[in-house]
C-alpha cells in the first residue's frame, strides 16, 4: 500500500554515511507489479544498511546476514516485530517470546499442527476450497483477493478456532489494517479491537467449553500454572496474524503466476496425484514467492563486519534476499526441477513457522483443485492486477477471467 512520505528519522552518529539507503518497505518502487522483483531492486549493496524511513532501521541484505540474524536470538530478539516499533499491551505467543521461555509456549501449541492434526483438517481444507471454486466458476470472472484468497485461510482458521463464519469479513478487515497499514496508530487501534474480540471469545469458551482450538488454549499451562488471560489472548492473536495474511498473500501470488504462466499450470496438471512432485512444486513456489520480511530488535550492541548495531535498534530480514540470492541459477525463474530450492519463507531457527505443514497443505490443495476444476484462467486485461510488496507480500486486487 503506497503512502505519503512520513518524516525521516535522523541518522544516528554510529551509522556510517555510506550505509544509509533510501529504503521504504511500504513504498517499494514496482511493488504493485511484482513484489519480489521490487524487493530485489531495492536490495542495499552492503551486507547491512540503514534507512531513515519508518522510524529508522537496519536491513540485512545478504543471505548470510538474513540467516544469521534469524538464528541468533540472543542478540536479535523477536519481542518487538514491528517497524516502526509499536509496543503492545501483550505479546503474541510464542512468536514474541525469546528462549528459554519460548520452548514451553511453543510445545503447547505444536499439538495443533502435528501431521495427524493436519490430516484431520485436510477434509475441511479441501471441502472449503472446492466450495469457493464452485461459487466463482459460473461467473466467468472473479476478484481473487476478496472472492478467494482471504476467504480460504480465514475459513480454515475460523473452523479451527470455532469462530462463527459471520465474523469472517469483520476479522479480515482488522487483520488487513494491522498487517498493511503503515500508520502505527491505525495498527494499534486494529490490534486493540482484535484483542477485544478475542477476549470475548476466550471468556465464552471458559464458560462454555467446546471441541475447538480456542478452548484448548484456555486450558494451557505454563510452568505448572494455568495461562493468564494475556497469554491466552496472545496465543489466539498470533495464530490469527500468522495464518491469514500469509496464506492469502501466497495464494494470490500463485493465482497470478498461473494466470501469467500457463505452461507451469500444464506442468502441475501433469503431476497431479504424484505427491512427491507436488511437494517439490510447493517448495519451489515457496522459494520464489518469498513472502515474509520479519524483524528483530537488537538486545545488546553488536558488531557485524565492523558495523555497530546498537541495542534497541530494529533490523529487518527480508526472506527475498535469501531465497532469490543472485548466486543461484536464474533465481527469479520458477523452475520446479531446480536442485536447490532451499528457502527461509517459513523463517529459520527458534521461531520457524509452526503452521508450515498446514500452509503447505493449503497451497497444495489449492493447486490441485484450482487446476482440476477451472478452465484456462487469464488476467482481466481491463483491470490490471495490483500486487503488494510489504512485510507480508500479496495482492490488493487481482481480477481474473476465464
Ligand atoms: C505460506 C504461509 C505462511 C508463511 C509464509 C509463514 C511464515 C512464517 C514465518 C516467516 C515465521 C517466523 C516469524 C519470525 O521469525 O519472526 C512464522 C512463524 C509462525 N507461524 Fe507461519 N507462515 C505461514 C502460515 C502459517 C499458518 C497457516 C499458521 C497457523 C495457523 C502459522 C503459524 C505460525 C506460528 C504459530 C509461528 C510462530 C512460531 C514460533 O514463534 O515459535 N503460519 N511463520
Amino acid at each position: 500500500m503506497a503512502t505519503a512520505p512520513a518524516a525521516l528519522a535522523p541518522k544516528p552518529d554510529h551509522v556510517p554515511a555510506e550505509l544509509v539507503v533510501d529504503f521504504d518497505y511500504y513504498n517499494l518502487p514496482g511493488g504493485s507489479d511484482d513484489p519480489q522483483a521490487a524487493w530485489l531492486a531495492a536490495r542495499p549493496k552492503t551486507p547491512v544498511a540503514w534507512t531513515p524511513h519508518n522510524g529508522g532501521h537496519w536491513i540485512a541484505s545478504t543471505p548470510e546476514a538474513v540467516f544469521r540474524f534469524y538464528r541468533d536470538w540472543e542478540h536479535f530478539s523477536a519481542s518487538e516485530l514491528s517497524i516502526p516499533k509499536m509496543g503492545q499491551e501483550y505479546l503474541m505467543i510464542p512468536n514474541q517470546v525469546d528462549p528459554p521461555l519460548h520452548g514451553e509456549y511453543r510445545r503447547n501449541i505444536m499439538p495443533l499442527f502435528t501431521p495427524d492434526a493436519i490430516e484431520k483438517m485436510t477434509r475441511d481444507v479441501r471441502e472449503l476450497c472446492v466450495e469457493l471454486i464452485e461459487e466463482v466458476l459460473p461467473r466467468g470472472e472473479c476478484e481473487f483477493v476478496m472472492d478467494f484468497a482471504f476467504r480460504f485461510p480465514l475459513g480454515i482458521f475460523m473452523r479451527m478456532m470455532g469462530l462463527p463464519e459471520s465474523d469472517r469479513m469483520y476479522l479480515r478487515k482488522l487483520v488487513e489494517k494491522f498487517a498493511d497499514d503503515p500508520d502505527p496508530q491505525v495498527k494499534a487501534a486494529a490490534a486493540a479491537e482484535m484483542g477485544e474480540y478475542i477476549d470475548r471469545t476466550i471468556e465464552d469458551r471458559i464458560a462454555n467449553p467446546r471441541d475447538d482450538a480456542t478452548t484448548r488454549i484456555t486450558r494451557m499451562t505454563f510452568e505448572g500454572r494455568p495461562y493468564t488471560r494475556a497469554e491466552m489472548r496472545g496465543t489466539v492473536r498470533l495464530l490469527m496474524a500468522a495464518g491469514l495474511d500469509t496464506v492469502a498473500g501466497m495464494l494470490c501470488l500463485l493465482a497470478w503466476h498461473l494466470a501469467t504462466n500457463p505452461a507451469d499450470g500444464d506442468y502441475i496438471r501433469s503431476k497431479l496425484g504424484d505427491d512427491l512432485a507436488m511437494q517439490e512444486i510447493v517448495q519451489e513456489f515457496l522459494r520464489r514467492y518469498s513472502l515474509v520480511s520479519s524483524s528483530r530488535v537488537i538486545t545488546q550492541d553488536y558488531n557485524y563486519d565492523g558495523v555497530t548495531l546498537k541495542q534497541g535498534e530494529m533490523i529487518m530480514m527480508p526472506s527475498a534476499f535469501f531465497n532469490l540470492d543472485e548466486k543461484r541459477d536464474n533465481p527469479q525463474k520458477v523452475d520446479f526441477t531446480r536442485a536447490n530450492k532451499r528457502h527461509i519463507t517459513f523463517g529459520s531457527g527458534t521461531h520457524a513457522c509452526a503452521g508450515a505443514i498446514l500452509a503447505r497443505e493449503e497451497m497444495k490443495v489449492f493447486l490441485e483443485e484450482w487446476l482440476t476444476r477451472m478452465p484456462p484462467v487469464n488476467l482481466d486485461p481491463a483491470r490490471p492486477p495490483i500486487l503488494k510488496a510489504a512485510s507480508i507480500n500479496g495482492a490488493t486486487e487481482l481480477w481474473l477471467k476465464w
